[in-house]
């Protein structure tokens, strides 16, 4: 069980808690997206789709991404998923047997290091290290984890829960390495528009051919704050996407009409609110942080994107306990580390995409509390 939910559950429902322990925004999603949904459900568009996703959908994605990454991206390697937690499902059902090996990158959201062990997969964690206030991957370390018989690498950046992002620099050499043994590199890639101080995250699709074995998968949840419509996308190699199509039929067999609709109109005129929602994460980062770091007992080094806080509070040594504490002592919601394997324990998690009010309160609770 994720253990994410496990302490939410402890706390959901109870309105003295504030909660910070789901990855999202608490505002709704943008007006003109709701209305774009809502014009298309009032058309009748209610019928099934496409197994790959409306051809609106997919020619709006197409131009997207190639605008954002600067090389084609054509429909020949677009499908549309129900999120990005599928996207990363479909990945694994696609490309993992059972006793494959898989290497992750973590401290790692749960589902990414649990899907492939869903599928029988013997999952390997690569761990992140914080230095000199970020985190920071051993690039030697993963390509020694990257052996012969490693059939898949996902890798997400920015990271969820630590923000780390992946340095452009060291893309090639983890490139290099997955095509000598045909090892799949998963890209989870659904905060790469929740940078601070570039239009988006360095990606492996422009130094990717079309033919290689990448896989990158993405969601409308972050960069538009569309968690509830259940909506993302894959990129992948051509010969992928047929077998694909068939994978999709058998879990969801399309994402809703009306629900594309909206999607098409985030794409399309969604620029300004990207850029808005960057510039609120940025003072929120920064007020986050430094409530933290004024906590006596608390490190908390600084994420390169997404929108969390992952902070250690010294003397922790059960993260659920403390946040199960936190709640019922303090009326505060956090993750605890724990929830994104061992290399978390003792650390905390919190999602800063919030008013700058609640953020404030949250902070002024765990000062009490630890204090
Ligand atoms: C790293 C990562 N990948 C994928 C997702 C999937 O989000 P969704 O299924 O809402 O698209 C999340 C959500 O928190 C995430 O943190």
């Amino acid at each position: 069980m994720s253990k994410i939910r496990e302490v939410a559950n402890a706390g959901l429902g109870r309105d003295d808690v504030l909660a910070f322990w789901f990855g999202e925004s608490d505002q709704p999603t943008p007006p003109f997206i709701r209305q774009a949904a809502a014009d298309a459900l009032l058309e009748g568009r209610t019928f099934y789709t496409h197994n790959l996703g409306t051809a609106q959908l997919r020619g709006a994605l197409s131009r997207y991404l190639t605008g954002l990454h600067g090389v084609e991206i054509g429909l020949d390697r677009l499908a549309v998923t129900s999120a990005g937690v599928n996207a990363l499902m479909l990945a694994a059902q696609a490309v993992l047997s059972p006793s494959d090996r898989t290497v992750v990158v973590g401290p790692i959201w749960p589902n990414v290091a649990e899907i492939p062990k869903i599928l029988g997969s013997r999952v390997e964690i690569v761990p992140l290290e914080p230095a000199q206030g970020r985190w920071r991957l051993d690039v030697d370390r993963l390509l020694d984890a990257l052996t012969p018989d490693t059939r898949a690498l996902f890798l997400n950046s920015p990271n969820n829960p630590t923000g780390w992002m992946l340095d452009a620099d060291d893309r090639a050499a983890i490139l290099e390495r997955c095509r000598r043994n045909g090892t799949w590199l998963i890209c989870d890639d659904v905060y790469e528009r929740l940078t601070f101080d570039r239009p988006s995250a360095p990606s492996f699709l422009p130094m990717a051919t079309p033919d290689d074995r990448v896989i990158g998968t993405n969601s409308f949840s972050k960069a538009w704050r569309m968690t509830g419509w259940r909506l993302g996308w894959m990129v992948v190699p051509p010969s992928l996407l047929e077998s694909l199509g068939v994978l999709v039929e058998y879990n969801t067999s399309c994402a809703p009409d009306f629900v594309q609709a909206g999607a098409v109109a985030a794409l399309e005129q969604g620029e300004a609110t990207i850029a808005a929602i960057r510039g609120e994460l940025a003072a929120a980062r920064d007020q986050v942080l430094a409530g933290l770091r004024a906590i006596p007992g608390i490190e908390a080094p600084t994420p390169d994107g997404g929108f969390y806080a992952f902070f250690r509070v010294a003397g922790c040594t059960d993260s659920v306990d403390l946040a199960k504490a936190l709640i019922r002592e303090a009326g505060l919601g956090l993750a605890p580390g724990a929830a994104f394997g061992p290399e978390g324990e003792g650390w905390l998690r919190w999602c800063f995409a919030a008013r700058p009010e609640k953020n404030a309160a949250g902070l002024q609770r765990l000062a009490r509390h630890l204090g």
